[in-house]
């Protein structure tokens, strides 16, 4: 898109936020080579702490591939290809539902960089290995944490599913996938256009059950990140399909986010959840920012710019003083996520994913790609 589009002071503060960023992950990459934290403990990413499971691995090559593709240095890109080589061999993983998040970030930017088919395979390998998922009878891709149960989250995993049913043209993957979303759409997203985290089914008969939640409040509330994956990654679904039903959701998931979140743009952890116990989930408006970005380029006239206004609001209030970690004594660029509350993993800390989202808004607002599908 054009940067003429962004209000120079996003720009500049885009641009100051990037340099605290980079800044940050040549700490990490320093004081901890090799490293894939998810969240930090204390301002710290290195910490004993459960992971719950493995999905962050791709964000932090992630945002090398952004920093080397806007610097062209020599050490990002280095450090882009190294980091992404160690996630070699994930790409046949079964055992979680993330594989978007590990490979869309790395590998695909990496073939969009240098065209070499390679690491195209890598990417569709990937799609063809969270297309094993399905399950069949519930119509719905198995989340990692048991087989009757699916997640608001792997929406935002399906894009590389629809690449690689694309660059094989293989209508299995294509039904596989589109059987999903649209499921996940029926199921997960209600009529008011907010979204319950996860679904559970009848693995005899694969009838839906019940809505339900690990990361949210309670099953009837709305788990702001959830919402967050829901508008960008059924936006990337309409950017791969041009299925209007897609584009329809995606829209519906955004004006929900829009409507239940003051001003600063910034969401709690679960809008529903009486006296939350921080009062922001900021890797929720990392990620909904650059989702909106997107959907800004997949509407157009007044409603393209208003979602396009709303990202540079959130953007905005995450590059001020009370997100952005200019102090050495925390580890991450943007403070104030949440992993985890019921668990108590990462509560108000820095997160590897909300740093990547971050990083890829703050991109954005500097002439970046807006569009998943293009990169
Ligand atoms: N499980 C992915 C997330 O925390 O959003």
């Amino acid at each position: 898109m054009s940067i003429d589009l962004v209000p120079a002071d996003v720009q500049r503060a885009a641009e100051a936020a990037l340099d605290v960023a980079q800044r940050k992950v040549k700490a990490l990459v320093a004081n901890h080579p090799d490293y894939f934290p998810l969240y930090t403990m204390g301002g710290k990413w290195k910490h004993d702490f459960d992971p719950w499971t493995n999905w962050c691995e791709g964000f932090l090559g992630g945002q090398m591939w952004v920093f080397a593709d806007r610097t062209g240095s020599a050490e990002w890109r280095s450090l882009a290809e190294h980091y992404s080589t160690l996630l070699r061999g994930r790409e046949f993983d079964r055992e979680v539902h993330d594989l978007g998040f590990t490979f869309w970030p790395t590998w695909k930017r990496w073939h969009t960089l240098t065209g070499d088919a390679e690491r195209d395979e890598v990417v569709v390998q990937a799609g063809k290995t969270m297309a094993l998922r399905l399950n069949e009878k519930a119509g719905l891709l198995r989340s990692f944490l048991a087989e009757d149960s699916t997640f608001i989250d792997i929406m935002m995993n399906v894009g590389i599913i629809f690449y690689a049913a694309e660059r094989t043209q293989d209508d299995e993957l294509r039904r596989i996938v589109d059987t999903h979303c649209l499921n996940t759409r029926r199921y997960l997203v209600r009529g008011d256009g907010s979204t319950a985290h996860e679904g559970i089914f009848d693995l005899e008969t694969g009838e839906f059950l019940r809505q339900s939640t690990q990361q949210g409040w309670r099953s009837d509330s709305s788990w702001a990140r959830g919402q967050a994956w829901a508008l960008y990654g059924f936006g990337t679904c309409y950017a791969f399909t041009d299925d209007s039903r897609y584009l329809d959701t995606a829209i519906r998931c955004a004006d929900y986010y829009l409507a239940q979140t003051d001003e600063s743009g910034v969401p709690p952890n679960d809008w529903k959840e009486p006296n939350p116990r921080v009062p922001y989930e900021s890797s929720a408006a990392a990620i909904a920012a650059s989702g909106l970005l997107q959907l800004s380029a997949l509407t157009t006239g007044d409603q393209a710019a208003g979602y396009a206004e709303a990202a540079f609001s959130i953007v905005r209030t995450l590059c001020g003083p009370d997100f952005v970690a200019h102090e050495d004594t925390i580890d991450g660029v943007l403070k104030h996520g949440s992993y985890h509350e019921t668990h108590g993993y990462g509560v108000d800390e820095c997160v590897m994913w909300g740093e990547y989202f971050f990083v890829e808004a703050l991109d954005k607002c500097l002439g970046g790609e807006w569009l998943a599908t293009k990169r």
